[in-house]
């Protein structure tokens, strides 16, 4: 398989600090735990942060929020998202966001996981979902 080609220090950090401010917006008064996404689709940056619901099971992910923003702004190709959270290590995405990214991203997808400490960690989506399901399977 190809290397994971890796993103320009400028455009990480760029992400990454929008994935932060992001967070900030997160509304997530029953479990506390703020999520910020970041996602870079062609040169545009969308933005998720999680949104959480006394109904508990409706929570939407901070990454699923940032995705389908990008796709509903016509948007079919992620070229990379940042996620955003205050945990060491910083904290990964869900499986439901893995697959979520799998629809409209390649295996080579960079995904950066970032924490309010500076802590980057740089995986692809193929590192993290290794055998998604995909449309090659209907
Ligand atoms: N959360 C995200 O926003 N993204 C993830 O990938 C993991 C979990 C949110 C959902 C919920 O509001 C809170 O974190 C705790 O699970």
């Amino acid at each position: 398989m190809r290397a994971a080609p890796r993103l320009g220090r400028t455009a990480r950090q760029g992400l990454v600090r929008a994935a932060l401010a992001a967070r900030r917006r997160a509304y997530a008064p029953y479990s506390r735990f703020q999520v910020g996404a970041a996602v870079r689709a062609g040169s545009r940056i969308f933005h998720g942060a999680n949104v959480e619901n006394a109904s508990y099971g409706l929570t939407l992910c901070a990454e699923r929020i940032a995705i389908t923003a990008a796709i509903v702004a016509g948007a079919r190709r992620l070229d990379a998202i940042a996620v955003a959270s205050a945990t060491s290590p910083p904290t990964p995405p869900c499986g439901m966001c893995l697959q979520t990214m799998a629809e409209f991203a390649r295996a080579d997808l960079p995904v950066l996981l970032a924490n309010l400490d500076g802590e980057i960690v740089e995986m692809t989506l193929g590192e993290l979902l290794p055998r998604g399901f995909s449309n090659k399977y209907l």
